[in-house]
């Protein structure tokens, strides 16, 4: 990670100069190494949304913002899509290599191995409410998960940060499922070996006792593809609040619990489930006719309203997860017989006006990922509380990665941000009775 060039820093205030080294990466932008600047200048730098900060050295996942393109370690989206499996992609970004087909079938046997959970964490569900929402559930059961798996809680230990990455992959998807059938009444159901990890989210959560569950190839596909596209993203918010709860020692379970949380917002992987409430609300409306009176709106800042499932702070080109997931999307409808479904003809006829319209093109505002993620798990019969908790379970994989590639690292340190203080100077203290 070494440069040969320099940044020269020089003040109006009379700061001496300082001189910083310039990185260069595989790809991607150079960074200036700022880790002196407080020590030599006594200045912080302020970056508030870190707009213009890298946080950290990751040999995981590129973005390239302008071109649109994702790359799981060194493989762009496009060709994982077309050519693994959710678990073949797990290894890679896990490993950080593809699997042979010998690997492959043993980490496949490991996953399995530890999808099930433990009998007494069936009790939590019991607490809450039916009709809480599933991320509420998940945020707790999978926090929980450390008040079982004692076992693998030394994160200085490489094995035991690696048999946690496997329980935890291995699990969400279980308590997710679990969550759904608390929701609905139905009894909790059990993952089956025999299954690829895909069906197996499909059979725990729509299957039942009273018959043998019929999957369709076509939706299992479609899902599999769906956790594909959602398993890493760099540094996105959640990501980077996995790696900061995991600088400080915490354990690998309630790392993972804290970037569920941060998932929910509506600005990151909440936006599924927004987009969906959206694209209802405008069908409601009137459809289509209606649709130039929602962009009116949305362009009018006093209204708070945002077209979801639009704009990336990455993105200033089209998100290449959303033409896969558009493709899915029209190969699910199309299956169960609703390309004409009115949903996902008004997403397609916002996307075509939005994307010939000054105020989105000027801002380099395209459909992102959760623009039709939404749509396809609606048609798959995936209710819209659950979007966001099958993004957490995609993407389970990708925060694990990034926190044990962190964790790895000889110089990790715990984050601490600085800040501007524009608050009160020190002053005195009024008694009450002078107030
Ligand atoms: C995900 O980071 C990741 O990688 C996230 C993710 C991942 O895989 O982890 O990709 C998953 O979270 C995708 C994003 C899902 N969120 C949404 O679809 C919600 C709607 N999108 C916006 O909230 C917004 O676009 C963000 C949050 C995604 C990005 O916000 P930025 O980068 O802070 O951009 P910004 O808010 O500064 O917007 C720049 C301009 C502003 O207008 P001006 O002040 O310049 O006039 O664009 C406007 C914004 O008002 N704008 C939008 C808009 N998004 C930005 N206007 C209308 N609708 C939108 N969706």
């Amino acid at each position: 990670m070494k440069g040969e060039h320099k940044a020269t820093l020089s003040f109006s205030d009379g700061t001496p100069s300082i001189e910083m080294p310039i990185y260069k990466g595989t790809v991607g932008p150079d960074v200036i190494d700022i880790r002196k600047i407080y020590g030599q200048t006594g200045k912080f730098t302020f970056d508030p949304g870190f707009m213009s900060t890298a946080a950290c050295e990751s040999k995981i996942t590129y973005i390239d913002g302008d071109k649109g393109e994702l790359v799981y370690r060194g493989y762009p989206i496009e060709v994982l899509a077309q050519n693994c499996d959710f678990l073949e992609t797990c290894y890679l970004l896990l490993y950080g290599e593809l699997p042979t087909a010998a690997e492959r079938g043993q980490f496949g046997a490991e996953i399995n191995n530890h999808s099930m959970v433990h009998e007494q964490m069936h009790r939590f569900f019991t607490g809450f409410r039916r009709d809480a929402h599933p991320m509420a559930i998940l945020v707790a059961v999978i926090g929980a998960l450390a008040a079982f798996y004692h076992d693998t809680l030394d994160i200085t230990d490489p094995e035991s940060r690696r048999k946690s990455a496997i329980r935890v992959i291995a699990k969400i998807p279980t308590l997710m499922a679990m969550a759904y059938k608390y929701s609905v009444g139905e009894p909790f159901r059990y993952p089956r070996f025999e299954l690829s990890f895909a069906a197996n989210i499909m059979q725990m959560m729509f299957g039942t006792p009273c018959e043998d569950y019929v999957r369709n190839d076509v939706l299992v596909r479609a899902l599999d593809r769906i956790l594909i596209l959602h398993a890493d993203h760099e540094q996105n918010a959640s990501t980077s609040t996995v790696r900061l709860a995991g600088s400080s020692g915490a354990n690998p379970f309630a790392c993972i619990s804290a970037g569920i949380s941060t998932l929910w917002g509506p600005a990151h992987g909440g936006a599924n489930e927004a987009c969906l409430v959206m694209l209802n609300k405008l069908l409601a409306d009137g459809g289509v006719s209606k649709i130039g009176d929602f962009i009116k709106q949305v362009k009018d800042k006093d209204s708070g309203v945002k077209l979801m499932g639009f704009g990336h702070r990455v993105y200033k080109n089209y998100d290449p997860r959303a033409k896969l997931m558009r493709e899915s999307c029209h190969e699910v409808l199309t299956e169960l017989g609703l390309h004409d479904d009115p949903l996902f003809a008004i997403a397609m006829k916002l996307e075509q006006i939005a994307l010939e319209d000054d105020y989105f093109v000027s801002r380099k505002l395209y459909p992102n990922v959760d623009y039709y993620s939404g749509i396809v798990q609606k048609a798959m019969g995936i209710p819209v509380s659950m979007f966001t908790c099958m993004f957490a379970v995609a993407r389970t994989v990708g925060w694990i990665s990034q926190w044990n590639e962190m964790i790895s690292e000889p110089d990790q340190k715990i984050g601490r941000p600085r800040q501007l203080y524009t608050g009160y100077p020190t002053r005195e203290f009024i008694p009450m009775n002078k107030r």
